[in-house]
């Protein structure tokens, strides 16, 4: 058995397949493309489910793949043992209703024992429990001795991941101890649960289509799955025990142990975080490189958990600066050669952690320092158990991670109440979804009801009118025969020129009329075909069957039309400007603006929003024509056109073309980009870690936002009493000096009224035990200048006791001082000007020589000030 790199393997594996006549696939995605079961990709046949199942045809019946997958079921188990990690590749081949038993495992057979050399008698057999043929292959064409092969029940030997293709199979184990040895069914169990007999190669004959819930369906054809984990195989034949000791996992792992100064086996503890981090930087270099982003919510929340599980790993071991982003760069450089794709994204991947290792810092220092506030008091109180209210509070007010707060919980011997956690979480969801359904729209809050009709044919691409039928009216969720005026209603036609919402695009408005009645449209939206128009009776009647003209809002539509056509023009110039990696996040297109959130890592410069607005602007001076056309996926994909990152098209698609911007959208659009008239920049904004947003206004909008500038300039010099308004910079730059700068005298006058004040002050002051006692109000004085004036007399060199109040409108502030003198006679500045505020319903408090506080209720001032003598009579000794 030869010594093997991790590259070297993979490609020994795909190369002897391609020798079988397999097509070799380039890995998929680590997103799953129209499979909504799976959050990610978690075995190489997951993205070749639609070809088991016959829903799509494969481009060979014989393929070979080497499939980057992540499981995160164990991810707690992820650093404390040397075994458990989230990412991994599997290497597979496919039979799809072509090749069956006996290839699949004497191809198996003849790859670890010819190609790879791994000595026969250190292999053993699994096979499920009634699988009599299996074991004829494994004995009698293989040659394998009875006793090696052992039968195990559905639990071990018979593989299904959630729903999909599944089927009984048979699995090849490597025993690290050694060869040849004589074990019964439940010695080889045994040594498999020490890890002395490791699993490497599972073959699934792969026969139903499971729903889940444990039926199957026989499918059409019988086929082959396999699944090896490439790093596993690399374990065996490097002879290393872990995953992190493998040739491309070690370097990463070096170069974490670089950052952190500490080695690997070095010490248990250190250990456990270099394994969280080597392993998580791996898989988030994977998905970022795959397009996703982190967020609150499904893959991005796995993504932003595995990221920020790692930062906090690092920061364990001492880590104080980002490095998940420059570790990524070794992540990148070990897998380069398989995923080009990494190197392609080099930028765009650091960029991406590291924006996130940042915002998560700023989390951690907040949270954390809340969350010893709330482990101390339990500790005080002798309890185990944070309260599901204070985890959801760390998580919902300060984005602290409730799993990051388990962990540490955990850490201190606490328990997290997560069932009360869960039960407020799943409150504010529930409201969330409240609030968005109450905003879109009230009368179609309820989208399970069942339209029967058939699909709406959609006319609004070239027409702003219909001639239509009704084909169904509802109202509070029922369908009924007539609705009358007043009733708020949903209306299904035949035909609409009515867009619904989607893509961003909001729904059109518009009206639905007969001779005799008219329903008003207030939104509309989509429901699985049909286009459900949210209305109001206006006049009249509307009932199933009536034949009706329908017609949006034309102005309100071009409004639209012309914001969407900018939205397209302002994806194409922000790539100009900032880079390829710029991809729609998100967008929001009306009659108003044009709503565009995109990926890049930081604030857009005056200069780059300058230079976008340009662009878009030179674009609409161009005048050049928009089109609209179908076509067939493959077509577009070689026009180039931008698709939305992770989003499932059909086989044909709709694509827009606008001067150079080409992309693939289902929207409205203008015919012309010069109909846009003008484009405007209005803000530019951060949305979440690594996400921008952009505001703009066109058309109408950009003449609206120049009167309001032109209003606001105007009111501004008619203030300044300007007959000029170019004058304005420089008159509002010198009124605003000049207010400084009387700001200032006034400063210095009220100072000088105080000290001529204090004199008089001192001229009454009472004296008790050779300590004065002296008292004023000072009204208008603002807080500084109280602390100005009592510490002129704290620095006197006699025992003096003072207290001043600064009344400024309605707030008041008490500061009390005690000179060297007089606190060493007992006085105490903190105490005094504790009880003196407390008289008025205020607190505060400080050092025994000075301290402040606020007045409550300042009409009670006086009679709180007139104590003043008593209350620091009492302290003097
Ligand atoms: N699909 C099988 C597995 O993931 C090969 O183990």
């Amino acid at each position: 058995m030869k010594w093997n790199g991790l590259n070297e393997l993979r490609e020994k594996y795909l190369s002897f397949f391609e020798s079988k006549n397999h097509t070799r696939m380039a890995s998929a995605s680590l997103v799953p493309q129209g499979d909504k079961s799976l959050l990610l990709i978690n075995s190489g046949m997951a993205p070749l489910k639609k070809y088991f199942l016959g829903q799509a045809v494969p481009p060979n019946k014989r393929v070979t793949t080497c499939q980057k997958c992540i499981r995160t079921p164990d991810i707690e188990s992820v650093g404390k043992t040397a075994r458990h990690g989230t990412y991994f590749e599997m290497l597979g081949n496919f039979s799809f209703g072509d090749y069956f038993k006996n290839e699949a495992v004497e191809w198996a057979w003849e790859f670890l024992t010819k190609i790879l050399e791994i000595p026969a008698d250190k292999l053993w057999i699994t096979i499920f429990e009634s699988d009599d043929e299996a074991e004829q292959i494994w004995e009698n064409k293989i040659g394998i001795p009875h006793e090696r092969i052992i039968r195990l029940g559905k639990k071990d030997n018979f593989w299904e991941h959630g729903s999909g293709p599944c089927g009984p199979c048979s699995e090849i184990h490597f025993d690290r101890v050694a060869g040849g040895r004589k074990l019964d069914r439940a010695e080889f169990e045994a040594e498999g649960d020490k890890d002395n007999i490791i699993e490497i190669w599972n073959l699934v004959f792969s026969q139903f289509d499971s729903d889940g819930n444990g039926n199957y369906a026989e499918m059409k054809n019988k086929n082959i799955d396999t699944g090896m984990g490439l790093e596993r195989l690399a374990c065996v034949m490097q002879g290393v025990d872990n995953i992190f000791e493998v040739d491309t996992v070690q370097n990463i792992m070096k170069h974490v142990s670089e950052f952190a100064g500490v080695t690997y086996k070095e010490n248990p503890k250190t250990d456990v975080s270099l394994r969280v981090i080597t392993d998580h930087i791996r898989s988030t270099t994977f998905m970022v490189g795959d397009g996703i982003m982190p967020s609150n919510e499904g893959r991005g929340y796995v993504l932003r958990r595995l990221l920020r599980r790692a930062a906090r790993h690092g920061r364990l071991l001492g880590i104080k600066k980002p490095f998940l982003c420059e570790v990524a760069d070794t992540v990148i450089n070990e897998n380069a050669g398989a995923y080009p794709e990494l190197a392609e994204k080099r930028d765009y991947i650091k960029k991406i952690i590291g924006v996130e290792e940042e915002a998560f810092a700023k989390t951690v220092d907040k949270g954390s320092e809340l969350l010893a506030q709330f482990t101390e008091k339990l500790s005080q109180e002798n309890k185990t158990v944070l309260s599901g209210d204070d985890a959801f509070r760390l998580s919902d007010t300060y984005g602290f991670p409730i799993d990051l707060t388990i962990e540490i919980c955990e850490e201190k011997g606490i328990t997290v109440d997560t069932e009360r956690f869960t039960e407020l979480a799943k409150e504010q969801r529930a409201k969330a979804k409240a609030d968005h359904l109450a905003k879109a729209g009230s009368s179609w809050a309820d989208n399970s009801i069942k339209v029967e009709a058939p699909a709406t044919v959609f006319t609004g691409y070239t027409d702003t009118e219909a001639d239509s039928e009704v084909l169904a009216v509802y109202k509070n969720g029922q369908e009924i025969e007539t609705a009358v005026e007043g009733d708020n209603v949903v209306i299904v036609l035949d035909r609409t020129p009515f867009y619904a919402e989607s893509g961003g695009q909001v729904g059109d408005t518009g009206i639905i009329s007969t001779d005799a009645d008219v329903v008003t449209v207030l939104d509309t939206v989509k429901s699985e075909g049909h286009f459900m128009h949210i209305a109001e009776v206006t006049s009249g009647s509307i009932s199933k069957g009536y034949k009706v003209k329908a017609q949006i809002d034309v102005n309100r539509r071009r409004a639209i039309m012309r914001n969407h056509t900018s939205a397209h023009l302002l994806q194409y110039a922000l790539r100009q400007v900032l880079g390829d990696h710029v991809h729609q996040a998100g967008q929001l297109v009306n009659d108003k603006a044009c709503r565009f959130d995109f990926n890049h890592f930081s604030g857009l410069t005056e200069d780059e929003i300058t230079q976008v607005e340009n662009y878009v602007n030179n674009e609409i001076m161009k005048a050049v024509s928009v089109t609209m056309e179908e076509m067939p996926i493959e077509e577009a994909k070689k026009l180039g056109a931008m698709a939305l990152f992770g989003e499932k098209y059909g086989d044909t698609v709709r694509v827009v073309t606008a001067g150079d911007s080409i992309e693939f959208c289902g929207g409205t659009h203008i015919g012309n980009t010069s109909e846009i008239g003008l484009f405007r920049i209005v803000s530019e904004s951060s949305v979440a870690a690594g996400i921008r947003r952009i505001e703009a206004v066109t058309g109408m909008g950009v003449i609206e936002l120049l009167n309001s500038y032109r209003n606001t300039i105007l009111k501004s010099a008619k203030a300044l009493k300007l007959a000029n308004v170019t004058e304005l910079p420089e008159k509002c730059a010198s009124v605003f000096a000049e207010s400084k700068e009387k700001d200032r005298k006034l400063e210095s006058l009220s100072q000088q009224i105080a000290n001529a004040k204090i004199s008089s002050v001192f001229d009454n002051a009472q004296e008790i035990n050779g300590v004065k006692l002296v008292s004023a109000r000072m009204d208008g004085s603002a807080p500084d200048a109280l602390r100005k004036l009592g510490d002129s007399v704290k620095d006197k060199n006699e025992a003096i006791i003072a207290l001043f109040a600064g009344i400024t409108g309605e707030k008041g502030t008490l500061y009390c001082v005690c000179t060297k003198e007089a606190v060493a006679k007992g006085a105490n500045a903190g105490k005094i000007v504790r009880e003196i505020s407390v008289l008025t319903g205020g607190k505060g408090g400080g050092k025994p020589d000075s301290a402040m506080a606020g007045i409550g209720d300042i009409t009670k001032t006086d009679s709180a000030m007139n104590e003043f003598v008593s209350v620091a009579g009492g302290f003097i000794k």
